[in-house]
């Protein structure tokens, strides 16, 4: 097994993955060693992981993950969720006061579902398996909490794919270090330190989208000329889709109890 600092100098997402299934005593040890290893808020473990193996189970679940095509592949999908139903029906067990229904218990159990994740992620990437995460939880966030029958005060927050890579990427680069650690207080960068910490990855990049066709085409088509342009094009990060899918989320935030029921989500020019 791979110690934590070579495991994560090992890590790319892993996007094809063989068929070969995980042994559940592998997948056992991973989850006891993440449950055990794992910093928790009140040790109230505001968490829980939904394993989907079952391939019709996983087409629906590739359905509302926008069609990534590498769920229908690996083995192994992992839903974390930011949960306080269990702990909410053992507080009303022993007649104890209701608590966690609120925008803050959403934030404390986000934040335990996204740790367990990380440990879950180290600890199959420890081993050799490969894992990639999946954003597209948020987007829909509502219609799988739907079709994984999650309760009140039970929302997912991440994905992750598990299964033996087919494939080895190369390592994606990411800022120098000094882009994100500030000495004592925040240093604001100014335009000449963006140009230095931004130059490098602009080009790699850039290139990188250049490199395949139907990306080209699209930049070419729709005038996007810079890694910063795409990144919030149509294509990537569209400001107008993020603004929808905020309003989505904090729906199902009240949907599901962590809002209060009377909240009116509507925008103001609505
Ligand atoms: C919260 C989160 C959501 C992500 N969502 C997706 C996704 O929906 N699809 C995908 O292909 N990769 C997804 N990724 C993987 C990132 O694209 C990847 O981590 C990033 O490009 C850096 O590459 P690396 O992980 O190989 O170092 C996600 C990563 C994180 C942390």
């Amino acid at each position: 097994m791979k110690t934590v600092a070579e495991t994560l100098t090992a890590h790319r997402s892993i996007r094809q993955f063989k068929a070969d299934k995980i042994p559940q005593d592998v997948i056992d040890e991973v989850l006891q060693e993440a449950i055990m290893g794992t910093s928790s808020s009140g040790n109230l473990n505001s968490y829980s992981m939904i394993m989907t193996r079952d391939p019709a189970r996983k087409q629906r679940l590739y359905e509302l993950h926008g069609e990534q095509d590498f769920i229908l592949q690996a083995p192994l999908v992992i839903t974390f969720c930011a949960d306080w139903y269990r702990t909410r029906q053992w507080l009303q067990l022993r007649g104890a006061r209701d608590n966690f229904n609120n925008f803050l218990g959403y934030q404390v159990a986000a934040n335990e579902a996204m740790l367990i994740s990380q440990s879950v992620t180290l600890g199959f990437e420890a081993r050799g398996y490969g894992i990639c995460y999946m954003g597209t939880t948020l987007q829909a966030m509502q219609d799988i909490a739907d079709y994984l029958d999650l309760p009140e005060t039970c929302l997912p927050i991440t994905t992750i794919v598990v299964g033996v890579p087919a494939e080895r990427p190369d390592r994606r680069e990411r800022l120098p270090m000094r882009a994100y650690v500030h000495d004592e207080i925040y240093q604001e960068p100014g335009p000449s330190d963006l140009e230095e910490l931004y130059g490098a990855r602009e080009e790699t990049g850039w290139q990188r989208y250049m490199s395949m066709p139907h990306l080209r085409a699209m930049c070419e088509e729709g005038g996007i000329t810079s890694l910063a342009q795409m990144y919030t094009s149509p294509y990537k990060y569209d400001p107008d889709a993020y603004a929808a899918t905020s309003l989505r989320v904090l729906e199902a935030l009240r949907g599901r109890g962590f809002l209060p029921s009377g909240l009116d989500l509507t925008q103001p020019d609505e």
